[in-house]
């Protein structure tokens, strides 16, 4: 069922399917709520799934320049107070792995577990804040193009043909956000600090998901964070790039899947 809830001067969109433990999907950066789509049908036989559009994104509002992983990490706590969730399992792919993280450093009471799907815990680098500025002018000038030429590259380089439909069909979700919505991401993912700290303290288990190919997190930064976490699993994927919910899809839901039961 979509539903909504009022947010500052906006709203905030989410689905909630099924009862039970709660599941908290986020997605990443220039996607929505639907990519979970097919994860979050078969999750609801048994648990309650909440996805959720992140500020400017789906159909979530824009609600200011910069949209901070703290700020981020609030409208899903808003979310969850009105759904009267009390500890959920949060699953974050990318971005929504950093909004997982600042969700866990300021509400950790709430998580019985993450999954870090394709993400990390350390802040972009002085280069990445760099790459940031000039991936915020590119969006300014000309947000389609940027669209047609990132997707395709969020997947392992062998996979690009293959997924050629599921390519398309991500770059029309993605169309439908506003510049606006694309630079206050990126502005929030440039200034993000870094959760190390954190993810060391916390006794919650930690499940990340990596994919070998993965363009946009170099698999060796994730590696290095393994150890971090008092509990800690991981699935390491061969030939699988940044999106491993379509290249790796049976895999990476029974993982979940399981990591969920288990930890519920
Ligand atoms: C994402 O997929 O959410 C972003 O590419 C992550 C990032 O740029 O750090």
């Amino acid at each position: 069922m979509e539903k909504w809830i009022a947010f500052e001067k906006g709203k905030i969109n989410y689905t909630v399917q099924g009862d039970g433990p709660a599941v908290v999907l986020l997605h990443g950066f220039l996607e929505d709520l639907t990519i979970w789509q097919s994860f979050a049908e078969k999750l609801a036989a048994k648990f309650k799934v909440i996805a959720i559009d992140l500020p400017g994104f789906g159909k979530t509002s824009t609600f200011d320049k910069i949209h901070s992983m703290p700020y981020m990490a609030n409208t899903v706590y808003s979310v969850l107070a009105d759904e009267g969730v009390d500890k959920c399992i949060m699953v974050g792919h990318s971005m929504g792995g950093y909004v997982t993280l600042s969700f866990a450093m300021n509400y950790p009471d709430k998580l019985s577990g993450l999954v870090l799907f394709h993400s990390q815990a350390a802040a972009d680098t002085e280069e990445g804040k760099i790459n940031r500025e000039r991936t915020i002018e590119i969006v300014k000038g000309d947000h389609y193009s940027f669209i047609h030429s990132f997707i395709p590259s969020l997947f392992a380089e062998e996979n690009v043909e293959k997924y050629a439909e599921e390519i398309e069909a991500l770059r029309k979700i993605s169309e439908k956000n506003s510049i606006e919505g694309i630079v206050a991401a990126l502005a929030g993912m440039r200034d993000r600090p870094d959760y190390l700290e954190m993810l060391a303290a916390i006794d919650i288990p930690v499940f990340f998901i990596i994919g070998k190919k993965d363009s946009r997190i170099d698999i060796n930064i994730i590696l290095d964070q393994l150890t971090i976490p008092q509990n800690c699993e991981a699935l390491i994927l061969d030939g699988i790039g940044h999106m491993g919910f379509i290249e790796a899809k049976d895999i990476t839901y029974l993982a979940i899947e399981h990591f969920v039961e288990r930890n519920a």
